[in-house]
């Protein structure tokens, strides 16, 4: 009988890349899916040195070592639970199961104590990086038991990306947390995107800028403070060529879809009441663009300005405003996405590690980002820190860049192009520094109509006015 590593069920790209990473790193890998699909056919033709395809399950577990660790690479949702009630029938207790997919926490939490009743363990893990980081060193993120990670940790550890050596793995938390910042780094990404996207339309709509300048000029900022992976691929992304000569990024579709994680951030953000309204944005910009009939008619019926730069308007200053613009909108909206996972930290106990998570995040995941280093020392000197935007680092960016932020707004509204969370990062910042802000009208509403009482400023209470 095998004595295997660790086994993977799911042999689509992700689980094949990331049993192959497993197996490059000298573990032996035993894989299993559920149909003899091509992944598994040319496995089984055709072997890789450590990695052991099995047709049937009964045979896959029994060629792992015990405990035995199962990854699942398979799609969230009911698979999920389906494959757990199959695995029931041949794993035993201590074994653990991993659930690598983009799950939702929730469901996550559900499992991790269902599981725990029978005596198996289950770890949810975040696994971030798309194909190439699923085969190259992706950014793991694990929740779970700990001792049941500790177990798995020197192969999460070997296939992980690195940052200065260092592994972009590190425990999370209990039950559902993995999943959980995994869910927000999606989030992230959403904003990340979108605000790349807007940088994009203001450069190509609004400045008139060509697909090979304004790849240049990603690649200029990508050597500056904005370097990030999502900077590197979109230089590529808007100067890649078609066999037939034209840029590939003009005959693409303007409606970009989402499989649920930016929106399962924002109801998350909803009910533990943090304000998340850029990454927010971003998913609503996502189904606004997947609305192309409606916007089709909307052009021709609904009209705003044309584009009109008159003469005091000077392209460099606007482009340098509009770098300093991406850089404030994407701390703004990582400055969000930490505040709702301390939310979620305080509301599930699970007392995550800022610094640690932002460390993994610099390597392998599709956020990574030099402006992670500044999130990590902030939360390195304070893991309480009670938000990003206090730390001294980011207060100093805020201050000087904020100004360009309200310039490229402002030219955009002019110009009647659409800079939704540039805007949302923008109204956040200065909602969040006024002191006196306008709710008290909305307090004397509510007691007004629904006798719902408010607070007063000068005497402790509640209390309701006869209006
Ligand atoms: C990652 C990505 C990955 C996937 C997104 C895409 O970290 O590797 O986030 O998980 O690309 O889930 O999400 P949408 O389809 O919703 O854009």
């Amino acid at each position: 009988m095998s004595n295997h590593d660790i086994g993977v069920i799911g042999m689509g790209v992700m689980g094949k890349n990331l049993a192959y990473n497993i197996a490059n790193t000298g573990y032996t890998v035993s894989v299993f899916n559920r149909s003899k699909n091509m992944i598994m056919q040319s496995l089984l033709e055709k072997p890789i040195k450590r990695v052991f395809p099995y047709l049937s399950i009964q045979e896959f577990v029994n060629s792992i070592r015990k405990p035995r660790c199962i990854l699942l690479m398979i799609q969230a949702g009911s698979p999920v639970d389906e494959i757990i009630q199959t695995l029931l029938s041949y794993i035993q207790s201590d074994d653990i199961i991993i659930d690598g997919g983009n799950s939702f926490y929730i469901d996550t939490i559900k499992r991790f104590n269902f599981l725990k009743e029978k005596s198996i363990q289950f770890l949810g893990v975040g696994i971030s990086g798309g194909e190439e980081g699923a085969l190259n060193g992706p950014s793991i993120m694990p929740g779970g038991n700990r001792e049941a990670y500790t177990l798995v940790a020197p192969i999460f550890e070997s296939i992980s990306a690195k940052y200065n050596k260092e592994a972009c793995v590190q425990y999370i938390g209990s039950d559902g947390s993995g999943h959980y910042v995994k869910m927000v780094h999606n989030g992230i990404e959403y904003s990340d995107m979108q605000l790349i996207a807007e940088t994009y339309s203001l450069l190509k709509n609004l400045i008139g800028m060509n697909n090979i300048d304004i790849s240049n000029l990603f690649k200029e900022w990508n050597q500056g403070e904005l370097c990030s992976y999502l900077i590197e691929i979109t230089e590529k992304i808007v100067r890649k060529k078609d066999v037939d000569g034209n840029f590939v990024l003009d005959s693409i579709l303007d409606s970009a879809s989402s499989k649920g994680t930016g929106t399962w951030t924002v109801k998350s953000a909803l009910e533990l009441c943090s304000p998340c309204s850029v990454i927010a944005e971003s998913v609503f910009s996502r189904y606004l663009s997947s609305m192309k009939v409606n916007r089709m008619i909307a052009s021709t019926i609904l009209f705003g300005p044309k584009i009109f730069l008159d003469k005091s308007f000077d392209t460099e200053v606007f482009i340098n405003d509009l770098r300093k613009s991406l850089y404030l909108g994407k701390i703004i909206s990582y400055a969000q996405g930490f505040f709702l996972m301390k939310r979620a930290s305080q509301n599930y106990n699970w007392n995550l590690q800022f610094c640690n998570i932002a460390k993994i995040f610099r390597a392998g995941c599709i956020i990574r980002a030099d402006l992670l280093n500044d999130i990590v020392k902030s939360y390195n000197e304070n893991n309480d820190l009670i938000d990003l935007l206090f730390s001294p680092i980011f207060q100093d960016i805020s201050n000087t860049y904020n100004a360009s932020l309200r310039n490229i707004i402002t030219i955009a509204v002019q110009n009647g192009i659409s800079v939704p969370v540039f805007s949302s990062a923008l109204s956040y910042y200065d909602a969040y520094r006024t002191v006196n802000s306008s709710a008290n009208l909305i307090q004397a509403q509510r007691d007004y109509f629904g006798s719902h009482t408010y607070q007063r400023i000068d005497q402790s209470g509640t209390f309701h006015t006869n209006w």
